[in-house]
């Protein structure tokens, strides 16, 4: 099974002060040194972590495949068009979300949606759609010819303990069902060493994807080590 890094989280400590660093380019190239096999970006719509030209330069200068996250949206799937990304996940969004709510209605966007996945495919970029563990949904995956989907495993990995087999027990389903439909199945949202094992047992699986909980990680296993650097550089005061 694969690891695709999503980095959109350093995007956001950048943001959050307009300077030019974190950049995410350097985090991609320290993900694929510790072995990951993609980078996954998501260029939203209002922009506020990861910007039209980080992607440019994720698709250049790094060397994972790069998967961009996005909505169905014509100026985004533009932006794709130029970009060329080995992958892309259409997510749904919306304006006022802290993150990705849910998965795709795909049978409520059929139509909109086979126009974008054909012109991605034509373009020989590999699609994947982003979906709730639910039957009627993957048909219509299937319907629309994708190779892959992605599994949505926020409801599980942020439910109470008491909710949690239910809900693995729904994606362990639809894993098998997607698969038995001849499409490779991914998963993420909300995924962290607390919550892997359950993510385990879910069969069929082709990659993870996980931002969040390896950013927030990342920031504790450097803190020793950035504090030390700057207690090191005060030494240097005379005064
Ligand atoms: N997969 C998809 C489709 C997502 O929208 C996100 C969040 O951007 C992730 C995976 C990663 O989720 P998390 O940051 O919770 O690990």
């Amino acid at each position: 099974m694969k690891l695709g890094v999503n980095i959109d989280h350093v995007a956001t400590l950048r943001q959050a002060r307009g300077t030019v660093y974190p950049d995410p380019l350097d985090a991609a190239i320290l993900c694929c040194r510790a072995g990951a096999h993609g980078i996954t970006a998501h260029l939203r719509e209002d922009r506020r972590h990861i910007q039209d030209d980080d992607i440019f330069r994720l698709k250049e200068l790094q060397p994972l495949p790069l998967n961009l996250e996005m909505a169905n949206v014509e100026s985004i799937v533009e932006i794709a068009l130029n970009v060329l990304p080995a992958e892309v996940c259409i997510v749904p969004e919306k304006r006022q979300e802290l993150t990705t709510e849910g998965g795709l209605d795909v049978v409520g966007h059929f139509e909109s949606l086979r126009n974008t996945v054909g012109s991605l495919m034509d373009a020989g970029i590999v699609v994947s759609l982003f979906v709730d563990a639910d039957e009627m949904t993957l048909s219509a995956c299937k319907d629309l010819k994708v190779p892959y989907v992605e599994l949505h495993t926020g409801p599980y990995c942020n439910a109470e303990a008491n909710d949690r087999p239910f809900l693995l027990e729904q994606l362990i389903q639809c894993a098998d069902y997607a698969h038995g439909l001849g499409m490779k199945v991914n998963a993420g949202h909300g995924i962290n060493l607390e919550n892997l094992g359950g993510i385990l047992c879910i069969p069929h699986l082709d990659t993870l994807n996980i931002g969040h909980s390896i950013i927030c990680r990342s920031v504790f296993h450097g803190m020793e080590k950035a504090v030390r650097e700057m207690l090191e550089a005060m030494q240097e005061y005379e005064g």
